[in-house]
């Protein structure tokens, strides 16, 4: 279903994400027929461009990251005509008056802002001074989302100055993925889970986000963060928010938004015992290296337990874990049950308890163990079996060529719809949690442990578990 004409204008509109990510997803959109053809799209950014420059470089964007099969077509050029390019600088007086000029009456106004959280003031104030945007314009901010809680505080003021709290769209893009949107789907679709989803039924929860990858070109940025602050604090809450939640009443922003702030607001503070900070390195990589500072005390990996002080989860931890330069790249969340709590059969026969696994990537799907007799004479032997639903084999290749988190959380925003994007108070509170963790390191001048590049991370993340008598499921 199309969505209605839009003027949609990407501050940093030459930067990597816009080049990666937001032009090639919104060319897919239209290759979809989900982007109108009268719709628009302005690249804004500091540096001097002609149109057909901008245009250019657009289309070798969407050539390297869109599959061959949707690039052969003249579609791509009747996207590329939709473009134009504005020269503005963020601090300063030029290009605002001649963007103010470009925008069309009638249609949606949505401002992407793909720039660092320093130009989201600036950006918003010449938006209201130059009456670009009206009450009805769109503010998308990309993360981080400030550095603590003090930070997101003063950029939540900064942007509430200018625009409501329903016209900004807080990116955390893991809430655009296929498979966290199907996590409220089977929750909430089905009576088969529901009814089990609590203490009583679950023994605990993983949530690993573990990636192959370094940290890239992005040292000096992540050096900063961490993978608390640039994973933890936004996409594993998320997922934790999503999986904890309590049913809200419609699937509608603010219901759901609200019990998703009541599961933040219900963690507990982490023990220090409870967590576990890594760095890899070993003779022919490191992250002292990778980030260019050898003294850095910065986490590349964590793994924690969280409690959660509600009725409905007191006495099941969650355990989460991250990490960057891990064994394999995969996202998932995996709601072990109990055991039976009698077993009829003799001892050691196998039987074991019941695991769901909701996989983000790769291979978007979910699988349910059951435990079945064995075939055959042998006896009362009983193994597990999965009832597998990888997206792809279930439902075709075709529907599982699924839209990329970005341009679904675009189209969302031309809808008006923002139920996948974070409220203001939700940040401020996941940084409430966060802030007295981070604090504590830094006072106590924690040093990570090492880990080796392409393992499960340090060996005490495995014993946070063992201690508890369980295992993560394992990295393959
Ligand atoms: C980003 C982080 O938000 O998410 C990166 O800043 C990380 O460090 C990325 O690599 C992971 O996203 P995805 O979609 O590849 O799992």
């Amino acid at each position: 279903i199309p969505v209605d004409p839009f003027d949609l204008v990407i501050f940093g509109g030459t930067g990597d994400l816009a080049r990666r990510k937001i032009l090639p997803g919104l060319y897919r959109r239209f290759w979809d027929g989900q982007m109108p053809p009268e719709a628009r799209i302005i690249g804004a950014a500091r540096s001097e461009m002609d149109e057909a420059s901008y245009r250019a470089f657009v289309r070798d964007a969407v050539t390297e990251f869109v599959s061959k099969r949707k690039c052969d077509s003249e579609l791509l050029d009747q996207f590329i005509e939709r473009l134009s390019y504005v020269a503005v600088d963020a601090r300063g007086e030029d290009g605002w008056e001649q963007l103010a000029g470009m925008m069309r009456d009638g249609v949606v106004k949505a401002y992407y802002f793909s720039v660092g959280p320093s130009l989201f003031g600036d950006i918003a104030e010449r938006l209201h001074r130059f009456k670009i945007a009206d009450d009805d314009a769109r503010i998308v901010v990309e993360k981080p989302f400030g550095h603590n809680l003090e930070t997101a505080r003063a950029l939540n003021a900064t942007l509430a100055r200018h625009f409501d709290e329903t016209q900004i769209y807080r990116i955390d893009h893991y809430l655009g993925k296929e498979t966290v949107q199907n996590l409220m789907a089977v929750r909430f679709g089905n009576m088969l889970f529901e009814p089990l989803w609590n203490a009583q039924y679950v023994d605990h929860i993983q949530i690993t986000v573990a990636e192959t990858v370094g940290v890239g070109g992005r040292g000096d940025y992540y050096d900063r963060s961490g993978a608390m602050r640039d994973m933890v604090q936004n996409h594993l809450m998320q997922l934790l928010c999503l999986t904890a939640m309590e049913p809200p009443s419609k699937f509608d922003p603010d219901a759901v938004r609200d019990e998703k702030l009541k599961v933040i607001r219900a963690l507990e503070p982490v023990e220090p015992h409870d967590i576990v900070r890594g760095q890899y390195r070993s003779k022919d990589e490191s992250y002292l290296v990778d980030v260019e500072n050898k003294d850095s005390l910065t986490e590349s990996f964590v793994a924690m337990k969280v409690h959660i002080a509600n009725w409905r989860w007191n006495g099941t931890p969650f355990y989460l874990r991250t990490g960057k330069r891990m064994k394999e790249r995969v996202s998932e969340i995996v709601v072990r049950f109990k055991e039976p709590p009698h077993s009829i059969f003799e001892e050691d026969t196998g039987q074991s308890a019941n695991e769901l696994t909701i996989r983000l990537q790769p291979n978007e799907g979910m699988d349910l163990t059951v435990t079945i007799k064995e075939p055959g004479p042998g006896g009362m032997r009983l193994i597990d079996v999965p009832l597998d639903m990888t997206f792809a084999e279930a439902l075709g290749e075709e529907a599982a060529d699924v839209p990329d988190a970005y341009e679904r959380l675009i189209m969302d925003v031309i809808r008006g719809n923002q139920t996948l994007f974070m409220r203001g108070d939700e940040v401020e509170a996941a940084w409430a949690w966060t802030d007295p963790i981070i604090n504590g390191w830094e006072a106590r001048e924690d040093k990570p442990k090492p880990y080796e590049p392409g393992s499960t991370g340090p060996e005490e993340a495995l014993i946070l578990l063992h201690k508890d008598e369980r295992r993560w499921r394992e990295l393959r």
